[in-house]
Parts: C-alpha cells; structure tokens; sequence
C-alpha cells in the first residue's frame, strides 16, 4: 500500500477527499495535518476526527498544523464552507485530541519511512515550514500532489488565482522551487469537472441512505454557495481528485513544466505554467490538465459509497 500523509483544511470537499482516501485499500494513511486555509487548524483538525469517527478509523493520528500563512494575514474561506467548515452541519464532537507539530510530524515520518507521498489539499504553508526545517527528511518523499492553482481557468479568489495558492503565496512559491520532487499540481482546469449534482445525490440516496444523508449534511451549505454565486447546480469537489490521482495518476492528464506562482500585486497567487518554456527554467511541476471526470466520479461513488462502477 501506497504511505501517504494528508495535509488538509477540511473544509466540506477536504473531508470528502479524506472519506474516500479512508476508503481506498491502495492507501495506507499516516497521518492527517491540518493548516489554516478554509478553517482555522485547530477547526480543521476537530473537523478531521469528525470524518475519521464517521468512517471508523479514529486510531489514524491527527495534527495541527500552522495556524497563519507564513508572511500574510490569514484569510479563511468559511464563507464557502460555512463556519464550521463544514457547512453547518453540527456534527457531533469527538472526545479525542489531536497532537500539535504538524510540521514535525511530516519530518519524522519521511525521516523513518521510505517512499512516502504527501498530498496537499490546503494551502502549503505545513509543507514549507517542514521543508525549511529539515530539507534532508524530505528525500524520502517520492510524490507531492497539490491541490491548486490553475492551468487555464479562471481562479476563484481573484481573476487569476485559486484559494489554495492565494491564501500563501509564499508557501506555494517556496515548495514550487525548493521540494525535491516535481509539484504534480491538480488545478480548477481538472478540478472543476468534478461536479457533485443532486442526481448524484439521488442516486446514493436509492443505494446507500446513511451515507447520501452524511454527504447531503455536510454538501448543502455547498449547493447553497455554488447556486449563489456561480448559478451551478451542485457543488464542485475539488480535494477528492487529489486523492484519486495520487492512487491512479492514468485518470488525469498533463505535462511537465516550470510553475511560478506571483507573490505580490493584482495577480497574487497566480499559478503562471511556463507550457512553452520560454524561461528555459528547468520544470519544477507536472500540471494537469485533462480528467476522465465521469470514470473518476465513478471512482469516488464506489470508494465512498459502495456504488458498483460497473
Ligand atoms: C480549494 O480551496 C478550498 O476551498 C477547497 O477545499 C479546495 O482545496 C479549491 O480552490
Ligand atoms: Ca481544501
């Protein structure tokens, strides 16, 4: 089994990409690491154990992780997640603490496992403090998918930049140039296809009640917002696809190229993909770009749902 270490902000689609990778027997989970995006870490890692109860799985460990970005004032996105994060959905508590030190947590690991991918559903921030604080841990890190950015669509933060990559700039810039491995960046360009509607949510409502009525709970305050503000019908779910490219990278297509992401002015947060090499930098990312969304919608049903793809 792949080892993997989640870094999320869970967040309404962070906790749904936690449900399936909790699902998925390709993965061995070691641990969660929560970071200041969509809620505020300490939230996020209430909100981690949350989904482990749900899903049975309480003995994986969860930690806290950076609770501002590393230069800026933190924006969260609880207007997108509700204030709870997930979507108001009251779950109830979990009687069980969560460990401080992200960051160490990350190192120790690379540091004693080998082959170990990360996959980042939340602004970078843990990533670039870990990496600063022990470069040597991180040769043991195979893959580093990354939730965020953009190829060609527009962002949904600013014109040009997406939450993940805007919310720290300096981090995701930082772990663009510094990781030992390619970036493998999952943007809205692949991301946006995935969207949840409410036929989906039918359908696992006539096959799996009690898991529709969890997903319904936490997605509502989601279908609300896209409505809202994009006029879409249903939620786009954007951190599952993370996890299924980690496990079957032949879903998503891409290339390999040099990313820079802007760090000041009205781009801030811009994922500029350099496709043409005009920088002549050597490429420090692999972008996806393509997505079989239908067969990876599939995937996510079967894993989450017990849904038969076939
Ligand atoms: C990303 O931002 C967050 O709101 C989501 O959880 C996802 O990780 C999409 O831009
Ligand atoms: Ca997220």
């Amino acid at each position: 089994r792949k080892k993997v270490i989640i870094d999320c902000d869970p967040g309404i689609d962070d906790s749904l990409a936690l449900m399936l990778a909790l699902a998925s027997p390709e993965l061995d989970v070691l641990g969660i690491t929560t970071v200041a995006g969509n809620v505020p870490s300490d939230l996020g890692a209430k909100n981690a154990l949350k989904i482990l109860a749900h899903c049975h799985q309480l003995k994986i460990p969860v930690y806290r992780g950076a609770d501002r970005p590393l230069k800026r004032d933190y924006v969260s996105a609880q207007d997108t997640h509700g204030n709870d994060g997930l979507g108001q959905s009251k779950l109830p508590e979990i009687h069980k603490n969560y460990h401080s030190n992200a960051c160490e947590f990350i190192n120790e690991t690379l540091r004693k496992e080998q082959d170990v991918t990360l996959i980042a559903l939340g602004p970078l921030t843990n990533i670039a403090l870990a990496h600063q604080k022990d470069p040597k841990a991180w040769q043991n890190c195979t893959r580093f998918v990354s939730m965020g950015g953009n190829f060609k669509s527009f962002g949904n933060c600013s014109p040009v930049a997406e939450y993940n990559y805007w919310c720290d700039p300096e981090a995701a810039a930082y772990c663009f140039e510094h990781l030992p491995v390619k970036l493998e960046m999952i943007g809205l360009d692949v991301t946006r296809k995935m969207l949840f509607t409410p036929n989906i949510l039918e359908l696992i409502y006539q096959n799996a009640p009690k898991e529709a009525e969890f997903i319904q709970k936490i997605t509502r305050f989601y279908f609300d917002f896209h409505w809202q503000y994009e006029k879409v019908i249903g939620c786009v779910i954007n951190d599952p696809l993370a996890v299924l490219y980690a496990i079957f990278p032949e879903l998503c297509a891409g290339f390999d190229a040099n990313t820079q992401i802007v760090t000041s002015g009205i781009a801030l947060g811009q994922s500029i993909v350099d496709e043409k090499n005009f920088w002549h930098r050597s490429p420090n990312s692999h972008v996806l770009v393509k997505v079989d969304a239908l067969k990876a919608m599939q995937l996510f049903l079967a894993r989450t749902c017990g849904l038969d793809p076939e």
